[in-house]
């Protein structure tokens, strides 16, 4: 029997509800008896169905049909129906580790009955401070698990530094322009004055950082290091040692926020905590990106002068985060399953990043710029004048494209209000060129009407 016919017979049980969402496929060992055909044609058929996203795949368990979409049991026109989200800033769901995770839960329940009966360590379990100390290693940060403190999403560590006082006694907080909403709302929030310094393609002007170091009381810079959110720019190893000199020279404390750096292929790019583990360099990770933002589960590695302050913030903001998921996460490193995920994510978002930036080069390159990113979700296409981003986003949504302003993303003072932030996270691989193409025909749409429309 041919593949190709056993792909057709899966889509057509899956489409008639034969084969629900979520019910396990046969394995690949009894398929291949059943059908008298090589197991090789089975992983071929299976492989097939995966890339379509029929079903998925969990390491040593076997093959799921998705939920949703197109599994609903019934015949689905999805160009009909299908909404192309660039907006979206969650992990691609069906790539997402449930059952495993779920498994890992399960287990955690039974190890950490007794401590769910009283209140836990603020600073996160020593035991899962011990995988994470391992699991940095492969990040190129080494410390020790004394340093490490388990946060409520890596939202709550910057948060939470944002307010504290620092050894600098310095007060205001230095930011990429753009930068991540979520810090944008932090500093709105708090009340913190905040100086801006622009990066992307060309990557950051140290010159004006010095300036902005020496002069302006600055107590933190807050950089994302690799994949940028929103451009998805990296900064150079060079770059990143050049910054920690500078921090070292004007005793400013860098809050480095590596939150996909597991999606890093390059071996040889050196998170700036290498160059400085001593304490000057906060380094800030989550679990968002790379498994389940549900989790709520992020760290950060902190100076011994902050660890008292630091503590008492934590205590007082939720006494300490949940710990039947930090003992979920706690299995899941120690199984070697989120290694195994994380290498499966590694090739997922590399191959989407390049099937956008071919796409943005087949149909944007005459009619907006846009940034280059290797891995991660995020890119940004700045558009061409005068052109307005919200405008651009409505008109893309009566398209069924949803694709995200970057306004808050700026600090008023440089906000720029003609860049869209493009996710491709929960994008399929299949319609990402389409999806760009269509950016390009509404942004050549709106240019032909600018004579009508008031851009304002
Ligand atoms: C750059 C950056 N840092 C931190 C976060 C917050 O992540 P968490 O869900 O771990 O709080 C996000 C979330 O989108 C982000 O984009």
């Amino acid at each position: 029997m041919l593949y190709e016919e056993i792909v057709q017979q899966f889509v057509q049980r899956i489409q008639k509800g034969l084969q629900p969402p979520g019910s396990k496929l046969p394995s690949i060992r009894s398929l291949s008896q059943d059908l008298g055909c090589s197991k090789n044609t089975i992983l071929k058929a299976y492989g097939e169905l995966e890339k379509k996203h029929w079903i998925y795949s969990v390491p040593q368990s076997g093959y799921y049909v998705v939920e949703g979409g197109k599994s609903q049991g019934r015949p689905v026109d999805e160009h009909a129906h299908r909404i192309i989200d660039f907006q979206a800033a969650g992990p691609d769901r069906h790539a997402m580790p449930y059952r495993d995770f779920q498994h890992c839960i399960n287990q955690a329940v039974e190890r950490y009955k007794e401590e769910m009966f009283s209140y836990s360590d603020v600073q996160g379990l020593y035991s899962l401070r011990v995988q994470l100390a391992r699991h940095l290693q492969g990040l190129q940060v080494f410390t020790v698990p004394e340093r490490i403190f388990v946060v409520t999403g890596s939202q709550q560590a910057l948060h939470l530094l944002l307010a504290l006082p620092f050894p600098n006694a310095k007060h205001r907080v230095c930011v990429e322009q753009p930068t991540h909403p979520g810090m944008m709302e932090s500093l709105r929030q708090l009340g913190i004055s905040a100086v801006g310094i622009e990066v992307g393609e060309g990557g950051i002007n140290l010159k004006r950082l010095e300036e902005l170091f020496k002069h302006n009381d600055i107590k933190i810079f807050y950089t994302v290091t690799r994949f940028h959110n929103p451009t998805g720019c990296s900064h150079t190893n060079a770059a990143r040692r050049k910054i920690v000199e500078l921090a070292q020279r004007y005793d400013v404390y860098i809050v480095e926020d590596d939150y996909m750096g597991d999606l890093d292929t390059d071996a040889k790019s050196d998170p700036m905590f290498a160059f400085d583990p001593s304490g000057r360099v906060i380094y800030v990770k989550s679990f968002s990106k790379v498994m389940l933002p549900g989790l709520r589960l992020g760290l950060a590695v902190l100076p011994d002068e902050l660890h008292e302050s630091f503590t008492r913030a934590k205590s007082a903001a939720d006494v300490h985060s949940p710990v039947l998921m930090q003992g979920a996460l706690e299995i899941y490193l120690q199984s070697g399953m989120f290694d195994m995920h994380i290498e499966r994510m590694r090739q997922l978002y590399s191959r989407k990043a390049a099937l956008l930036q071919e796409a943005y080069r087949t149909w944007l390159t005459e009619l907006a710029s846009f940034s280059q990113a290797a891995s991660g979700f995020y890119s940004t296409i700045t558009l061409p004048a005068p052109l307005k981003a919200v405008q651009v986003a409505e008109h893309l949504k009566h398209k069924h494209v949803l694709v995200d302003p970057a306004d808050r993303m700026y600090m008023a003072e440089a906000a720029s209000n003609n860049v869209i932030r493009i996710s491709v996270s929960q994008v399929k691989e299949e319609w990402i060129d389409e999806g760009v193409r269509m950016i390009a025909e509404a942004t050549e749409e709106l240019m032909g009407m600018r004579n009508q429309v008031r851009f304002v």
